[in-house]
């Protein structure tokens, strides 16, 4: 096993320890041991394991996975003029049965009750308080009884009304509901993240409750949150004129809300008399829901009348006139049918299980990562073995552990790949990477899995072209290369098996489409090890033009502060291939055409911050990944140590050794709001800040 791994491992742990020792101190105690300068170190190396090497860590048992509960002590409190309750959960018919029978034996009438159902969204639950009309507080939740003053980040969610959309508005009403992420929206933060470095969020529940409890409502105004109203809390019976949950929710739909009550294609709510159309809706619903562009975990089964709803009352912080009929767990067992290796374009053998396919989260699964060897050992998965199956949202699915009792006799563990499965050629072990892979450099499965990662989305985004388009050229030898593509014609796709003129055409469209490309997604569909999205950005950035990058020595481009020894190598090697610069070439040649970035700062328009070199020491308002990419959007750079060169210290709260350092060499400092300020005025970037430093 590699031992930096277990290093790693055994760091996590220690950390995991302290964390819950100090948090009990703090926490059950009120007797903190450490300062919250101190905690926080501990708990951002924490996120900083778990970000980086969550495959090979125990994160369940994490205080990590407590964040998003609970009262954080810097916001305020409020109590709940009335709580707001938990529902009961239900899985089954036949408890949707009991549920009914129980509320008819209650009301002492055999009558069919109006049910008002409606879907359970996966977020957090918020409180809004309007007054005349006019929002004065959003609270969390809390613990039901008290919630946190949330209101300045409430105000950033775009559906959320400032103000009640009618002439004659409640004195005081309360209105609840739930605050989300679209799925698409979880993955592009996520992906924005990783690319960071940063703080992954689990699912989309965690990314909303993340982005809604954040101290900096900047941060929020930054997430697109969105709120779904439900419920209304405390209110003046005789200013609302509102008696049912429907007539709820179509006053909600008037007044300004965004409800579950018009959706298209089909309605998310349903009224019912009696529980008998429940069934067929929540099996309706458990298959659409995969379609929704936000997570439900379920339907909430409600009372309709307010009259029944208040006989009825709660019992133990849930009312007793609805239940959640919660939908199964995407999550499931089957079995691996085989292990193999994959190998990628950088030659790194990728171990990948088949499964007996399964409908998970709305698709079906036959095929998982596994990462890297390292994990088949550690989970012992084996082929032949049952499997649980985890998929949540669009998250990639992912075994989570191997169900032992149920292996079969004689199910050998896997064995190591000491050959490419691609060309048989001997494999190496990289012992810094975890890695294992190909060492031809003339590997056809390495050629392949180049082809594909050069028309992916990030990359020349070469959308008609699929895995399975790229090996039938592949095998018929129509592109071998980058530059094959720009050479295709219209009579070579005819003659690959089922394409018509119409598919042929969308091809070509795409392929010439992808022809005028910006310098860091060119660089990045280069392939060249290290130089993934990011790295290719900070490049294209440093040298603008194709010319200046292709012309880089290794000293070039060490003077980009985020590429190191490593990387450098890695790209001049890639350079010094005759093959490679031809390439780049004939691709010209064919009429590939480099375009300005549409992001990043470009000559043409530099951003305020250009020239400018920034490191950052201590805990800003926002996170740090965050502040780093918006330093570079507007055109500064980041700089990896504090040197002479560095322009200025960004300093948050408690700051590190870096602000001794910066403050001997003399290195202005500056807040992370004046940066803000600094980065509005054009002017600002030639002048030095006074901030703490005259
Ligand atoms: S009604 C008194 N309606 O589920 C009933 N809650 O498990 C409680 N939730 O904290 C609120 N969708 O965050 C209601 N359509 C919906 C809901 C919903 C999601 C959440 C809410 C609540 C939790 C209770």
């Amino acid at each position: 096993m590699n031992t930096s791994i277990e290093e790693i491992r055994q760091r996590h742990e220690l950390l995991k320890q302290k964390i819950r020792h100090y948090d009990y101190h703090y926490y059950v105690l009120d007797k903190p041991e450490i300062t919250d300068a101190e905690y926080d170190k501990l708990f951002r190396e924490l996120l900083h394991l778990e970000a980086n090497y969550q495959q090979y860590l125990n994160v369940a048992d994490s205080p990590s996975q407590k964040v998003g509960g609970g009262i954080l002590p810097a916001f305020a409190k409020f109590d709940h003029r009335k709580p707001m309750l938990s529902l009961n959960n239900i899985y089954t018919y036949q408890e949707l049965i009991e549920f009914d029978e129980r509320l008819k034996k209650i009301l002492k009438s055999d009558e069919e009750i109006i049910y008002f159902v409606e879907p359970k969204f996966d977020g957090v639950a918020l409180e809004l308080v309007y007054e005349n009309g006019q929002l004065v507080r959003a609270l969390t939740r809390g613990d039901g009884v008290t919630g946190e003053d949330v209101t300045e980040n409430a105000r950033k969610i775009k559906n959320i009304p400032l103000r009640l959309l009618t002439s004659s508005p409640p004195s005081l009403c309360e209105i609840r509901g739930e605050v989300i992420f679209y799925k698409k929206d979880f993955k592009r933060l996520n992906e924005l993240q990783s690319e960071l470095g940063g703080e992954l969020f689990a699912n989309p529940r965690n990314a909303a409750a993340g982005s809604l409890r954040q101290l900096d409502s900047r941060v929020t105004a930054k997430r697109p949150l969105r709120f779904f109203a439900y419920a209304l809390g405390f209110y003046h019976r005789e200013e609302l004129s509102v008696s049912s949950q429907s007539d709820l929710y179509k006053w909600l739909s008037q007044i300004g809300f965004q409800t579950a009550l018009f959706y298209s294609p089909i309605a998310l709510v349903k009224k019912c008399q009696g529980i008998s159309e429940i069934e067929a809706f929540w099996k309706q619903m458990n298959e659409f829901r995969h379609h929704l562009p936000f997570e439900i975990d379920g339907l909430v089964v409600k009372v309709d009348p307010f009259e029944l709803q208040e006989t009825l009352g709660e019992v133990a912080r849930a009312p007793r006139w609805a239940c959640a009929f919660k939908f199964p767990p995407e999550q499931q067992a089957t079995t691996v049918t085989n292990i193999f290796f994959q190998v990628g374009r950088t030659g790194v053998l990728t171990p990948v299980a088949q499964l007996k396919p399964i409908t998970l989260g709305g698709v079906t699964v036959s095929f998982t990562t596994l990462h890297n060897f390292e994990e088949i050992i550690r989970k012992d998965i084996r082929i032949g073995d049952t499997v649980l199956v985890h998929r949540a949202g669009d998250v990639i699915p992912e075994i989570i552990k191997v169900l032992v009792e149920l292996r079969p006799p004689h199910c050998q563990p896997v064995t190591y790949p000491s050959v490419c499965p691609a060309c048989q050629s001997p494999t190496v072990a990289d012992s810094e990477e975890v890695a294992i892979r190909c060492a031809n450099p003339n590997c056809p499965g390495i050629r392949m899995a180049q082809l594909k990662h050069f028309v992916s989305r990030k990359a020349m985004n070469i959308d008609k072209v699929g895995d399975k388009l790229i090996e039938e050229l592949f095998s018929q030898g129509l592109v071998r290369k980058f530059s094959d593509f720009y050479r295709l014609k219209e009579e070579d796709l005819l003659k690959l098996p089922r394409k018509g003129n119409k598919s042929v055409g969308n091809i070509l469209t795409s392929i010439q489409k992808s022809k005028k490309v910006t310098l860091s997604r060119f660089i990045y569909s280069l392939g060249i090890r290290y130089v993934g999205e990011v790295t290719a950005q900070h490049i294209a950035h440093h040298f603008m033009t194709l010319e200046q990058f292709l012309s880089a020595s290794e000293e070039d481009l060490l003077k980009i502060d985020e590429v190191g020894p490593k990387v450098a190598r890695a790209i001049r090697e890639w350079l010094r291939q005759p093959e490679n610069k031809k390439e780049i070439e004939e691709m010209l040649k064919l009429g590939v055409e480099i375009i300005p970035e549409q992001n990043l700062a470009t000559p043409e328009s530099p951003g305020h911050l250009s020239g400018l070199t920034f490191l950052i020491t201590g805990t800003l308002p926002i996170p740090r990944t965050a502040a780093e990419r918006w330093i570079i959007q507007n055109g500064g750079r980041m700089a990896t140590s504090v040197t002479k060169k560095l322009s200025f210290l960004v300093v948050g709260d408690a700051p590190g050794s870096k602000l001794e350092k910066a403050k001997k060499l003399g290195i202005p400092l500056i807040s992370w709001e004046e940066l803000q300020k600094k980065a509005q005025k054009p002017e600002a970037s030639s002048e030095k800040s006074s901030y703490n430093n005259p």
